[in-house]
């Protein structure tokens, strides 16, 4: 089964090939990091007119790449959500249409199962059950995953998602977006004891996170410090969250008593984070895997390849289905509507 993926949801057009018998043919990425950067965040409506532009010449380099006529495609699985309604459109309107000019499925894809899925792309892929660390610039969520389709809330965040926190705090120390991994650069020279930042909710019993309580911790330093205690800030504020993750991760695995920890999302890419999950987990026997960071953040494979896992399962979607796209999309309503 040949499965044509597309993604774009957000700010990013992710298109890829994946093959059933030969794998990841060809994936291709067009980041509009630099186009909203200027704007210190997404601009939705610059976001669609941008997948628009690049949507079909990726379609064609992909094509190209894995040297496979369009009329090879057994089906086209996109995002459907959640994400930005006219971002999704885009790849929806592209997909939907193309299927039915070639007379083959469509399949709606969330975003999410895309992510959960993803490490099963990776050449060292784990095994299933394990617990999914999400951590992007939308989400921050422990997931257990046993499975297509099976996958349960443990907890998340109750406000910001890590990343946007990493984002939000790099601005106020004057750093442009996406400031993740700058704020991580700039604290690497920094001192992570030198101020001691709130750890919100790290003790609740449950698997909840809260981060939009340290941003305003970090603006309250930003306005009382002279510039050169910025490292010292930027290396506190990664050290807190780090230990949030790090605890709350720890707390996951033992109320699923499960020894395989995934992490997903561009926060993933966190070297502070990286060692601490490491230094903290190995030791209890639990095993830690990092995708490839292409795999971490937003891309078309992960979409093609739950796209091909679903027609494997013998999944089709009902038709006639127009243009479906689900800017909100809670993940049980999508496992439901496969019957999942
Ligand atoms: O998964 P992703 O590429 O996109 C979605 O949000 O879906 O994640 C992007 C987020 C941004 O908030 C970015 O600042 C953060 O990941 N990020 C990092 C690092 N690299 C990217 N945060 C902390 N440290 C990094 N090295
Ligand atoms: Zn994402």
């Amino acid at each position: 089964m040949l499965v044509l993926g597309i993604e774009t949801s957000c700010d990013e057009t992710g298109v890829a090939l994946y093959d059933s018998d030969g794998g990841l043919l060809a994936d291709a990425l067009h980041s509009q990091v630099a186009m909203h950067a200027s704007y210190g965040g997404v601009v939705p409506e610059l976001a669609s007119r941008d997948h628009v532009r690049y949507l079909l010449p990726l379609i064609h380099q992909v094509l190209q790449q894995a040297g496979r006529p369009l009329s090879a495609l057994d089906a086209i699985a996109y995002t459907a959500g959640p994400g930005l309604a006219g971002a999704l459109l885009v790849g929806s309107a592209v997909a939907e249409s193309l299927a039915m000019a070639l007379r083959i499925p469509a399949l709606g894809i969330h975003h999410l199962e895309g992510h959960l899925l993803s490490p099963l792309l990776a050449e060292q892929r784990p095994e299933v059950p394990f617990v999914a660390l999400l951590v992007s610039g939308g989400h921050t969520q422990f997931m257990s995953v046993s499975g297509l389709g099976q996958y349960s809330l443990l907890g998340e965040t109750v406000d910001d998602a890590a990343g946007e926190a990493f984002d939000k705090t790099a601005h106020l120390l004057g750093l442009s977006y996406p400031g993740g991994p700058a704020l991580s650069r700039l604290a690497e020279s920094g001192d992570p004891t030198r101020f001691s930042l709130p750890r919100p909710m790290m003790h609740s019993h449950d698997l909840n996170m809260s981060f939009s309580g340290l941003k305003t911790a970090v603006s309250q330093l930003v306005q009382s410090q002279p510039e050169s205690a910025r490292p010292h800030i930027a290396a506190s504020f990664e050290q807190a969250v780090s230990d949030l993750l790090c605890h709350k991760a720890a707390r996951a695995l033992s109320a699923t008593q499960m020894k395989r920890l995934v992490v997903a999302g561009g926060v993933g890419a966190n070297k502070r984070l990286r060692r601490e999950l490491l230094a903290l987990l190995e030791p209890r026997g639990v095993h830690v895997t990092f995708p490839p960071f292409h795999l971490c953040t937003d891309n078309g494979a992960m979409i093609a390849f739950a796209g091909a896992l679903r027609l494997a399962q013998g999944n089709r979607p009902e038709h006639p289905r127009g243009f479906a796209i689900h800017p909100r999309w809670p993940l049980e309503d999508y496992a439901l509507s496969w019957g999942n």
